[in-house]
């Protein structure tokens, strides 16, 4: 599903940051994978350079065989929309419109059948469990609740792959056991391939394997025995 190949991160400035020195690793398709590692070790570069957010100094990223760093910034922006969803720490909702017009929006971006993207945006809040919630504005919103809608957002183009960058790190507990649970849930019943930084050592009983970074490189990949899939 997603090949890297010796991805390079070099920051410029007065000091260049080498935030990658060389990465390499496989995901594949239905695995739920966390990347962790201290503060500053290069998490959120590695996944804004998978998540095409980014450009890399150097190396090569293969989604489902696409070269898509060969692709051009337009081609880059519809793969970015129609193949991959993003949750970020701080949910990015957007204040003026509602939960349900939130989900959609990326649907809406891409055209199509307005009815059909509501009908998937109305079953994807009640997939994260926010039935009730459809009219609410994101300040009418709990955190937790919030992080919800922007999953459901993530989703609403069936991406190939889900990105989340510390998906919790603003939540409290309960929220996030929540928010993770629910990861554990769309990948293992809806076989979503899925991508998450975080720095809670604690979230490895979720994912499927953990890649730990260090000072730009990978230190160790370690695989969860316990989750029988
Ligand atoms: N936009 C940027 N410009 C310059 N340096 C950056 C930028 N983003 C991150 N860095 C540096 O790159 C390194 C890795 O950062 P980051 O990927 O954010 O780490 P993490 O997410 O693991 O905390 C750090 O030394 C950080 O200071
Ligand atoms: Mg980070």
């Amino acid at each position: 599903m997603i090949k890297v190949e010796n991805i390079k991160k070099i920051y410029p400035g007065k000091v260049p940051t080498q935030a990658l020195k060389g990465v390499s690793f496989e995901v594949r398709s239905g695995e739920f994978i966390a990347i962790m590692g201290r503060s500053g070790s290069g998490k959120s570069t590695l996944l804004h350079q998978l998540g095409l957010i980014d450009t890399p100094t150097g190396g090569k990223i293969l989604i489902d065989n696409a070269d898509v760093l060969k692709l051009s910034e337009a081609k880059k922006t519809l793969f970015r929309l129609q193949s991959l969803g993003y949750v970020f720490q701080e949910y990015a909702l957007i204040a003026e419109l509602t939960a349900l017009e939130n989900v959609y929006l990326p649907a809406f971006a891409l055209g199509g059948d307005h009815d059909g993207y509501k009908k998937r945006a109305k079953e994807l809040l009640e997939v994260v469990g926010l039935e009730d919630r459809f009219d609410h504005y994101p300040n009418e919103l709990s955190g937790g609740e919030q992080q919800r809608v922007a999953v459901a957002r993530a989703l609403v183009n069936q991406p190939k792959v889900l990105f989340a960058d510390e998906p919790t790190a603003n939540l409290d507990s309960v929220s996030s056991e929540v928010v993770l649970k629910l990861f554990r849930k769309l990948n293992k019943e809806l076989g979503q391939t899925i991508v998450m930084v975080t720095h809670e050592e604690d979230d490895k009983k979720y994912v499927d394997r953990v890649i730990w970074l260090k000072d730009g490189l990978i230190e160790k990949v370690e695989k969860n025995h316990i989750i029988k899939r």
